[in-house]
């Protein structure tokens, strides 16, 4: 075999800059445009932080009028997106339903081929506003419930829960989802975000690009994680059984869905932010028996494994309590990772280097077709 090395995963690789984010594994940090996250969450709301994410600067309350403003006109779910869900059948996984939708809602954009970062913004604002009516239709169709309007008195967070539930949010429970949506925004060359910049590499379009990621987000090593540590939890049902089941999943060599990270190696800088947020929904929905589970979960893996909780861990049982379908969580991903993903997508454009790497040849040697005789 030749000397060649391979870098597997492209783990530890560093293949561009970016100004987006800075993910620091060695002092646990994680920066959206130099800001610790753990600032923005506390102070801001989400739809600050995507102008953040995009324009670089956290908006003055002007420009977050104006920007807000055109958020909350946008918000209604379109005719034909709503036909295009009507016509998947209901038991379609929720990401399918929302790769789809977004899809659709690409294809019907006269301005798709315009990759200029103007247009690729307005369509970036436009995919912030749409999403949350695309995720939360498809959760109420599942129930047999009606579409519900969105309403522009409620910020981006409320009106969420609001189309999703039919009901205006608690406070404490909107701020909740809040901060979970600034947390799940942006992580630098994740696997779906470094997806959208090779799609985006191509000179391919932003809803191609987007596409793309969902696809790479669903799988339950990356964003399909917080759905997978529900079906964890439902598995193991209370803190009692904590013990047998952790020892019949390790020895099948199973991964634990919301533990380890490809850079955080002494746990994930989100999570504390992301487990207090889940500590004050655990008080207001008297989820002790939820609260003692993920406890003796991660007590009893962290202690055999040494291998820490990621922002799914906490993020999956805060979506429960809310009342989010199991199936819908790793959708809610999608809604504050576009955000993410789009900064990337604009970021790309703009540098435009294909991304094409190399790879080693170990396949069978040189050989012919028996009889082959090339033309002279
Ligand atoms: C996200 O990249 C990002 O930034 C992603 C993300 C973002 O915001 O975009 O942070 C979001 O995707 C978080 C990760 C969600 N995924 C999960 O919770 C799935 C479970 N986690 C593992 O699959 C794993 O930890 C990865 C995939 C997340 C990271 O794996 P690595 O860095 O490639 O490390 P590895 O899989 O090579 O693990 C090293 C060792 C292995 O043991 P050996 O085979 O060497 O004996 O640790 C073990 C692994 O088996 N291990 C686990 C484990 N995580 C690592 N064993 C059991 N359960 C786990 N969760």
């Amino acid at each position: 075999m030749s000397d060649v090395e391979i870098k597997k995963g492209l783990a530890g690789v560093t293949v561009d800059y970016t100004a987006v984010s800075k993910v620091n594994p060695d002092t646990n940090s994680l920066l959206y445009r130099g800001y610790p996250v753990q600032e923005l969450a506390a102070t801001q709301s989400f739809e600050a932080v995507a102008y953040l994410l995009w324009y670089g600067e956290l908006p003055t309350d002007e420009e977050l009028a104006q920007f807000v403003a055109e958020e909350r006109a946008g918000r209604s779910l379109d005719e034909n997106i709503k036909q295009t869900i009507d016509l998947l059948p209901l038991d379609a996984h929720p990401m399918d339903v929302v790769r789809t939708a977004v899809s659709v809602f690409g294809a019907s954009d006269p301005a798709a081929f315009d990759t200029s970062r103007d247009s690729d913004l307005d369509k970036s604002r436009r995919l912030f506003a749409k999403l949350p009516a695309m995720v939360a239709y498809d959760q109420r169709r599942r129930r047999g419930q009606e579409l519900v309007e969105p309403r522009d008195d409620l910020d981006y967070a409320q009106n969420f829960l609001w189309m999703t539930f039919g009901e205006i949010p608690d406070p404490l429970v909107a701020h909740a989802f809040n901060v979970s949506m600034i947390l799940y925004a942006e992580h630098s060359f994740n696997a779906s975000t470094f997806t959208a910049r090779v799609i985006t590499s191509t000179m391919a379009d932003l809803y191609s690009a987007v596409v793309g990621a969902i696809g790479a987000l669903k799988g339950p090593l990356h964003g399909g994680a917080n759905e997978a540590v529900m079906h964890i939890f439902d598995e193991i049902g209370s803190a009692e059984n904590v013990v047998p089941w952790l020892d019949d999943a390790l020895a099948n060599k199973k991964k634990i869905m919301g533990f380890g990270h490809r850079v955080y190696k002494k746990g994930d800088s989100r999570v504390p932010t992301m487990k207090a947020a889940l500590d004050t929904l655990v008080e207001h929905y008297d989820a002790d028996q939820l609260a003692a589970l993920y406890d003796a979960l991660e007590s009893e893996f962290v202690s055999r494994k040494g291998i820490y909780p990621n922002l799914d861990y906490p993020s999956g049982p805060a979506y429960h309590l809310i009342g989010f379908d199991t199936l819908t969580f790793t959708p809610l991903f999608v809604a504050a990772r576009v955000t993410g993903w789009t900064a990337h997508i604009l970021e790309q454009a703009a540098s435009n280097a294909l991304i094409r790497p190399l790879s080693a040849y170990n396949g069978p040697d040189e050989r012919h077709i028996e009889g082959y005789v090339a033309d002279a």
